[in-house]
């Protein structure tokens, strides 16, 4: 769809050398896309919430390369400052898929400089913000090299798709507060191939909404998501999975544009649990929750119980709990989590983070 071979630089006026910095964030799906076929296409829509302060900052350099140079991708890479060879492998392949839809790659030396702005081994899946971070960046490159991507909204498709093809999750993070990727006839211009911005479909109290990730295992996943989606093709409750997750589609859909945190928060778990529950049924099965996710997990449904206050758990293919609430509740539910939860955490450990406003040029 975004194939342009006439994206080729003129050799008789090359491009000065420049850099483009991007800062993207992660987001956390609250209906899971978790079943993909094709090139990365989704078994059934997904609906996040863009986070803020989990992101990855991604500056990427270009030099147009003099005559003689190599005609193959050219890529140097550091991570955290540091050369990451099996990072750079990942990227180097990956832009090499990428080159019919920026075929100037190849006339270009290229250098990427990346970071996260939560600790590697945090247990926090940075697929979502790198992938859309660099999509990014190629996005913008196109842009200044071609002038081929001014209109904003045709920009942020293409980054979305671009983002999709590195990440399936990674289409939701271009857009700020809340994203849907997936067709589905009850939001308007939405695709299995990119996803859309959500922001005029929800209730404000969403965009003053918090994400705080308790890391309970830093430990690496036991299982791929690659490897996760595969299982799905076998699972015995995949079709009836499928059905269920577009008909609470439709609920969230509504909940979220009535401020329902009632009904939000119920699919929030349900969700977070099916997840767990598919993986435990696959073929082989794998237990990703921990027993301090339990702890955990029955303690917020006990405080809720108590206090009345709308604070909901979700989970990634993890055992990391996100606990989610709005803002106005903050001291109250920080409070609790430093009373109560903190002790569950590796080291205590806890990423704070919050709804967001999407990706920025930085
Ligand atoms: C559980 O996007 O990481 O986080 O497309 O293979 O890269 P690939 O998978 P990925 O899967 C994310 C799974 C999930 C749910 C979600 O984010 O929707």
């Amino acid at each position: 769809m975004y194939e342009n071979p006439r994206l080729i630089l003129d050799s008789s006026n090359p491009p000065e050398p420049g850099q483009i910095t991007w800062r993207s964030p992660s987001n956390l799906a609250i209906i899971k896309y978790w079943g993909k076929y094709g090139q990365q296409l989704p078994r059934n829509p997904s609906l996040s919430l863009t986070l803020a302060a989990s992101c990855t900052d991604m500056m990427l350099d270009y030099t147009f390369k003099e005559e003689g140079d190599s005609h193959d991708l050219d890529l140097t890479f550091a991570f955290h400052q540091e050369p990451n060879e099996a990072f750079h492998a990942k990227i180097l392949a990956f832009l090499n898929t990428l080159t019919p839809f920026f075929p100037f790659l190849k006339q270009l030396n290229l250098n990427i400089q990346t970071g996260n702005s939560f600790p590697h081994s945090a247990g926090i899946a940075s697929s979502a913000s790198s992938m859309s971070a660099l999509a990014l960046c190629l996005c913008s490159l196109e842009d200044l090299l071609f002038g081929s991507l001014q209109d904003p909204a045709e920009f942020d498709r293409k980054a979305s798709y671009i983002a999709r093809l590195g990440s399936g999750s990674a289409c939701r993070s271009i857009f700020p507060y809340a994203a849907v990727w997936g067709e589905t006839s009850l939001v308007p211009g939405t695709s299995d191939t990119y996803a859309v911005p959500l922001e005029d479909h929800i209730h404000d109290l969403f965009k003053d909404f918090h994400d705080d990730i308790l890391i309970v295992s830093t430990a690496e996943k036991s299982v791929s998501s690659r490897a996760g989606h595969a299982l799905m093709d076998g699972n015995p409750y995949s079709e009836a999975r499928y059905a269920q997750a577009r008909s609470r589609f439709a609920t969230l859909l509504d909940a979220m544009r009535a401020g329902d945190l009632a009904t939000f928060g119920k699919i929030a778990e349900d969700e977070a649990l099916t997840l767990h529950a598919l993986m435990m049924s696959s073929n082989p099965s794998y237990m990703l929750m921990r027993p301090e996710s339990i702890a955990i997990i029955d303690k917020v449904r006990q405080y809720r119980a108590d206090t009345g206050h709308p604070v909901y758990f979700s989970l990634d293919a993890g055992p990391n709990i996100h606990l989610l609430y709005p803002g106005e509740i903050i001291h109250e539910v920080r409070a609790f989590i430093e009373d109560h939860l903190k002790e569950h955490c590796e080291d205590g450990y806890v990423q704070q983070d919050w709804v967001g406003e999407g990706p920025e040029e930085i």
